[in-house]
């Protein structure tokens, strides 16, 4: 998110540069409306946040990207102007984990619908079914909805030093989203 957030502020400049404006957000406003939705996940950033899934289909964990419903809103408060942002949903609990040792996790999956929110480390999610993964490190947000009522899980490789902070969804639902194509999420 952090990098997007880099290379948008410089595409701000460039498109405000370049349509003559000195106002970012009109800049941002422009771009977001005159530009056809990206191909790939390295494309400029679009107008939807994406994140990272472990879904279910047809009982068992798939590596999925969400994009999250609705669109971004642009700042226009003074504290967040022309920023880019989505609510992520109704949540509960939050918690904290930190992994001192690698830890090769078995089969499983979450104790509840949650996100898991990576601030150091690396987490490798692997999967039963697939030979896909998902790489996980610092600045991930990761959708996991894989629960042991659906699915029987996935796995997850560790690395010491890791730590997430796992929020829950409210009454385990999770934000509305459309799941589209792997490599928005690459
Ligand atoms: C939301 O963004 C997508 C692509 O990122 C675009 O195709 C769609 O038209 C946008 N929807 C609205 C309501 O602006
Ligand atoms: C969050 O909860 C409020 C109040 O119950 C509800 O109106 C709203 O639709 C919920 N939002 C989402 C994204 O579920
Ligand atoms: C597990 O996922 C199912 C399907 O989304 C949901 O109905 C259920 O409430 C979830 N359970 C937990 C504990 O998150
Ligand atoms: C996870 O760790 C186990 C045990 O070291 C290893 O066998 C497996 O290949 C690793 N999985 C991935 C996806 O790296």
């Amino acid at each position: 998110m952090r990098l997007w957030s880099y290379s948008l502020l410089a595409l701000h400049s460039l498109t405000a540069a370049a349509l003559g404006m000195d106002n970012v957000g009109e800049a941002v406003a422009a771009w977001l409306h005159s530009s056809d939705p990206p191909q790939a996940a390295s494309s400029p950033p679009s107008t939807r946040l994406y994140l990272p899934a472990i879904g279910v289909k047809d009982g068992k964990s798939v590596p999925e990207c969400w994009a999250i419903q609705p669109n971004f809103t642009i700042g226009t408060d003074p504290s967040i102007l022309g920023t880019l942002g989505v609510s992520l949903g109704n949540v509960s609990t939050a918690g904290y984990i930190y992994f001192p040792d690698d830890n090769a996790a078995p089969l499983h999956g979450p104790g509840a619908n949650q996100y898991v929110i990576f601030l150091t480390g690396r987490g490798v999610i692997s999967f039963p079914d697939t030979k896909e993964t998902i790489d996980c490190g610092p600045g991930t947000n990761l959708v996991v909805v894989d629960n042991s009522t659906v699915s029987q899980g996935h796995l997850t490789n560790w690395t010491a030093g890791s730590s997430v902070i796992t929020v829950r969804f409210k009454d385990t639902i999770p934000p509305p989203h459309e799941v589209v194509a792997r490599s928005f999420c690459d």
